[in-house]
């Protein structure tokens, strides 16, 4: 490994330089990714237990329904891991305006808290989405209006919510599933395993992956963290709090 090294250094800052002749490199030095996944929240599960309530919290939102809503799209590793904020220009609302209202739907926050991602600070979880994974999604996707609307594109195009139901598969508060089930039909309507992880005996995530021409592949890792009967719970809107209504307060005075 060691006597690799030496080379290895006389060949990264040419490939660099070279820029277009670098084939396996993107912006930044990280390897160019090997696969997409998209990685969907169960709406339901995600506000059985709502910390925040906020206006913008998807949980307190009745215009985001019982389903699947887009948690990311990100490009990975086959070995498992995952470049992450990779160079590439800041996130702009302006850039994406013309998705906001579908982004605002099918690509919520869950919570009322804004993050932190690679370095700086930001209000939004779409801002967060792409620092982290939307930069490393080159060449594949050029810039954030790439990366959400294809996002969106894959979202409605392979409808898990669709598939569930018309298999028989509803939201419920007090129906248990076979997570062999749910597999299977959308397995059948498919043709590729997803990846299913559960809060409890609650479906939190679906996991679906794609080669570099957006074509759906098999994830390299299936493993669930679901117990053998899952639930799909029903999503309970929770108003926020109005501790603060001024014109409420004003109108009883
Ligand atoms: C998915 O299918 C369901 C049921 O047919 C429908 O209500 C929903 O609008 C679809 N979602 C999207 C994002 O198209
Ligand atoms: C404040 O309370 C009033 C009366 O209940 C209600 O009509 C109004 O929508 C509330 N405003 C906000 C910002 O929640």
């Amino acid at each position: 490994m060691a006597s690799s090294l030496p080379a290895l250094q006389i060949i990264l800052p040419l490939l660099l330089l070279l820029g277009t002749c670098s084939a396996n490199l993107i912006r930044g030095g990280h390897k160019e990714f090997d696969y997409f996944t998209l990685a969907l929240t169960w709406s339901g599960t995600e506000c059985l237990s709502v910390k925040d309530s906020c206006p913008t919290n998807a949980c307190s939102r009745s215009e985001v329904e019982t389903g699947f809503t887009i948690k990311g799209l990100w490009p990975d590793y086959d070995d498992g891991t995952w470049p992450s904020c990779c160079e590439g220009a800041k996130y702009d609302e302006n850039e994406i305006s013309i998705l906001s209202n579908d982004l605002s739907k099918y690509w919520p926050s869950y919570s009322c808290m804004s993050s932190s991602a690679c370095g700086s600070f930001d209000a939004s979880d779409l801002a967060y989405e792409w620092a982290k994974h939307g930069t490393c999604s080159s060449p594949v996707l050029g810039n954030q209006y790439e990366y959400f609307s294809t996002a969106l594109m894959l979202y409605f195009k392979y409808n898990i919510s669709e598939i569930l139901s018309e298999s028989g598969y509803l939201p419920s508060n007090t129906a248990e599933y076979k997570l062999e089930g749910i597999m299977s039909a959308i397995q059948s309507a498919l043709r590729v395993t997803p990846v299913v992880k559960c809060k409890s005996d609650a479906v939190e995530q679906v996991q679906i992956c794609f080669d570099k021409t957006l074509q759906l592949q098999e994830c390299p890792s299936t493993a669930s963290t679901c117990p053998s009967l899952v639930s799909l719970p029903i999503k309970n809107t929770i108003k926020p709090l109005e501790t603060n209504n001024l014109s409420f307060r004003g109108m009883r005075a």
